[in-house]
């Protein structure tokens, strides 16, 4: 089989796609699992509820389900539900926006993949030679789903996160605001800048100056700086610091999912943007895809009409996850005690990050031993996209502590067992 550029990029082996195939690959027969490694969220009982009674309301109204099943939305949405989520924006943070402000994608994962390539790559200028653009991603390591979305070599470009390391055993990432501001000055050909807010894997979030920083650098280079709130504010509000509101202005592509409030599975992805992103984001969807599914947006439309889907974040979501994080820090606390180890700020998101100094291995092979005892986590090479080397690119895991406690716990023992094993 012969595969064109863009077959070969995207049907070969990628390095999400091996650790997807890897995460799903049996584990040794008779050995325990202990899932910290996927972006799966928890089940939050009141949040599945809800679902639950919008889906029966659906179902008990005249032919409301029929015509939710039986027909294509159009390309940029559900009217009744980018009209219902521009009054939701409108009403509760006063953004100057309307129903032409909204697109709906197939899960914010397919957003992305429009977006970069939207604006990056070849840039053909009538009379001149084309210009090849790249995107910046100005706090690296960054969410690995991201890293193999360019359809074009090496237009990712990431500035290394800047680490302050605190005495209780933490530390926390900072952009280098000096670096990025050198390398948008020396390159304009950067066409986009983005950052997850929190981030994945880290657990960081981007207090409000920062992003307004960043949004005063993307209007003076007039680029767009994707923001991508997957795990934010005001859903499913899985941040746990104060200095963080929901953010838009108009040099702001903003990409929200339901996915981590309860839908994965319904692919549910929302960008905010201006009307003539939206409408080229919306012509491309309809290529790809004619339209976007129906359901999470039929299911939730109600919730935003009501504002209880910022109750359910604020009232449900929020805390049990903080509950979850905090339990885990207790137990990295308790079991990798006299090692030479760090976590990273647990701000927001379902990860924790923890770094390991004295590791004489790198963490890809450390995340083959942990596999063998049934651990599952995610090595932190994968999320060093775009970058010269960081000094923590092979000292890092990412762990998902949504799970159980009995499983986070016994899982973060392991972990910490087996650091010590194979520690300098
Ligand atoms: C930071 C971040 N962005 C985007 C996504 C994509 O989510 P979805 O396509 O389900 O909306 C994820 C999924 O884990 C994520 O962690």
């Amino acid at each position: 089989m012969y595969l064109s550029d863009f077959g070969k990029k995207l049907a070969e082996q990628s390095g999400i796609q091996q650790l997807m195939d890897d995460l799903g690959q049996p584990i040794p027969e008779g050995v325990k699992s202990y899932q910290l490694g996927g972006g799966n969220p928890a089940r939050v009982p009141e949040v599945e509820k809800a679902y639950r009674l919008e889906t029966e309301k659906l179902l008990s109204r005249s032919d409301d389900f029929e015509n939710a099943i039986a027909r294509y939305d159009t390309p940029q949405g559900r009217v009744s539900f980018i009209e219902t989520l521009s009054a939701f924006f409108k009403r509760e943070y006063g953004w100057d926006i309307g129903p032409e402000n909204i697109a709906i994608t197939n899960g914010s994962q397919s957003a992305f993949f429009f977006l970069f390539n939207m604006f990056s790559g070849t840039f053909s200028q009538p009379g001149k030679e084309p210009l090849k653009k790249t995107v910046v991603f100005p706090l690296v390591p960054e969410y690995v789903g991201y890293a193999d979305q360019g359809i074009e070599k090496d237009t990712f470009v990431g500035i290394p996160a800047k680490c302050v390391y605190y005495p209780d055993n933490t530390f926390k990432y900072f952009i280098d605001f000096d670096a990025l501001e050198t390398y948008l000055e020396k390159h304009r050909e950067v066409g986009a800048m983005c950052v997850s807010r929190p981030t994945n894997p880290t657990g960081n979030v981007l207090t409000n100056d920062e992003i307004r920083h960043l949004s005063a650098l993307a209007y003076k280079y007039n680029i767009p700086l994707f923001v991508d709130n997957a795990y934010g504010l005001p859903f499913p509000n899985i941040i746990f610091t104060e200095d963080a509101k929901p953010y838009w202005d108009s040099s702001v592509i903003l990409s929200m999912s339901l996915s981590k409030i309860g839908l994965p599975s319904l692919r549910t992805g929302i960008v905010v943007a201006k009307p003539e992103l939206i409408k080229a984001l919306a012509s491309v969807n309809s290529i790809v895809a004619l339209a976007s599914g129906s359901l999470g947006q039929v299911i939730s439309q109600d919730l935003f009409a009501t504002g209880k889907m910022k109750t359910l974040a604020e009232s449900y979501v929020r805390p049990f996850y903080q509950q979850k994080s905090l339990f885990a820090q207790s137990c990295f606390k308790e079991y990798f005690a006299g090692t030479n180890y760090s976590v990273h700020k647990s701000e927001g998101a379902i990860f924790n990050w923890i770094l390991m100094n004295d590791l004489k291995i790198p963490t890809k092979e450390l995340y083959v031993k942990l596999k063998d005892q049934g651990v599952i986590t995610v090595p932190g090479e994968y999320f060093f996209f775009g970058t010269p080397e960081h000094e923590h690119y092979d000292k890092c895991l990412r762990i998902n502590y949504s799970r159980p406690e009995d499983e986070v716990r016994e899982g973060i023992r392991i972990i910490a067992e087996t650091y010590k094993k194979f520690s300098k």
